[in-house]
């Protein structure tokens, strides 16, 4: 696939099924995100990769940051199941460096490429991802079971894995809309 037919083709899978990248895809993913537009070269991100027992770990950490937030019990099982969604999850989070030319914004925009550099290379390869947010990206408590800093944040949960069937191309909007000139 070359790089035009990458950035006009790629899409978001939610339902992602084992295997998980192999060793050498996993490498080049996160080479991929090594090659993100940053800065200063400030490298201001973290990866957590998430697989195997880990996965446990993670469902229990989304359980207990539920169970924190008051939610029903529903919901608790909803947190509980979330983790499983996909045999990989690459937790994108941020690693804020003080800088008197690059503030935190931009700091942030550059780890969130690297959530995109992933999705693309991962979709080159033939897998799928989808990133995620939601409550539990912005939950003290599931920062702090991750290590990450207070003054970090979490960019994504970049769901990875492998299609669970072909999946319809997307269609896209007209840019027309979204552009205008000076
Ligand atoms: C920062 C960010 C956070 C997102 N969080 C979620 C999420 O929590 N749940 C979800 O269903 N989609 C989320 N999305 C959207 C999906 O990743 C995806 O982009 C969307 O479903 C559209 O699919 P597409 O990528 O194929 O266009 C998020 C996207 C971004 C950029």
């Amino acid at each position: 696939m070359n790089g035009i037919e990458l950035l006009l083709t790629r899409q978001s899978t939610a339902q992602l099924i084992s295997p998980a990248p192999d060793q050498t895809s996993l490498d080049t993913i996160l080479k991929a995100a090594m090659r993100v537009p940053d800065h200063a070269a400030l490298t201001p991100w973290h990866f957590t990769l998430v697989a195997g027992d880990g996965l446990d770990r993670l469902s229990h950490i989304f359980t207990q940051a539920a169970i924190n937030m008051g939610f029903n019990e529903n919901k608790i099982l909803k947190a509980t199941k979330m983790p499983y969604r996909a045999p990989l999850i690459i937790i994108v989070s941020s690693n804020i460096v003080k800088h008197e030319k690059v503030p935190k914004q931009e700091q942030i925009i550059t780890a969130g490429c690297c959530v995109y550099a992933m999705q693309m290379a991962a979709f080159s390869l033939g897998y799928g991802a989808m990133w995620r947010t939601g409550d539990f990206a912005y939950n003290e408590y599931v920062k702090q079971q991750l290590a990450i800093n207070k003054q970090d944040e979490i960019i994504g949960f970049l769901y990875v894995g492998s299609l669970a069937k072909v999946e319809k191309k997307k269609t896209r909007k007209n840019y027309n809309a979204y552009v205008t000139y000076l």
